[in-house]
């Protein structure tokens, strides 16, 4: 990464969209993204990626920061999502670690009878 992470937001479709997207770029590389849904008052992180190359260097954190002072900006008092099997953490044990990396960043995190997680932060 031999250029400062920058965050674009991008929206698809007419800018009233509920559906969003961050994505991180080092010059013109992207090396991540989430993909998010606008609810009443809260956004869904749907997805979270970071190229696996970039992976540990703090852009994942920086993703959710930018989530949620997009969060603050559109008056959303809530962030929420799952981690399950059927998302890139593919495996039960990935799913817990994936949950245990989102309460670090201040994320409650309940465990499903099914094994999946729900995640959440009030703004
Ligand atoms: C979850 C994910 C977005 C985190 O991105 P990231 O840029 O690695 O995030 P950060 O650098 O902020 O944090 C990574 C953590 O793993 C540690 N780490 C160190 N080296 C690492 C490496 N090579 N790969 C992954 N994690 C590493 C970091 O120290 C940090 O630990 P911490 O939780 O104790 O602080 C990324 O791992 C990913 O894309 N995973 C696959 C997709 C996925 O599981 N998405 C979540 C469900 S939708």
């Amino acid at each position: 990464m031999n250029h400062p992470a920058k965050f674009v937001v991008v929206e698809p479709g007419s800018s009233n969209s509920k559906f969003l997207e961050i994505r991180v770029y080092a010059g013109e590389e992207q090396l991540g993204f989430v993909y998010l849904v606008l609810g009443d008052g809260a956004i869904l992180l749907d997805i979270i990626h970071v190229d696996s190359r970039y992976r540990g260097r703090g852009l994942g954190s920086s993703l959710v920061e930018e989530v949620e002072r997009l969060a603050r900006g559109l008056k959303c008092r809530r962030v929420h999502g799952e981690v399950t099997v059927n998302d890139y953490t593919s495996t039960p044990e990935k799913r817990d670690v994936r949950a245990e990396w989102f309460r670090k960043r201040g994320y409650s995190a309940t465990k499903q009878p099914d094994g999946d997680w729900v995640i959440e932060k009030d703004l």
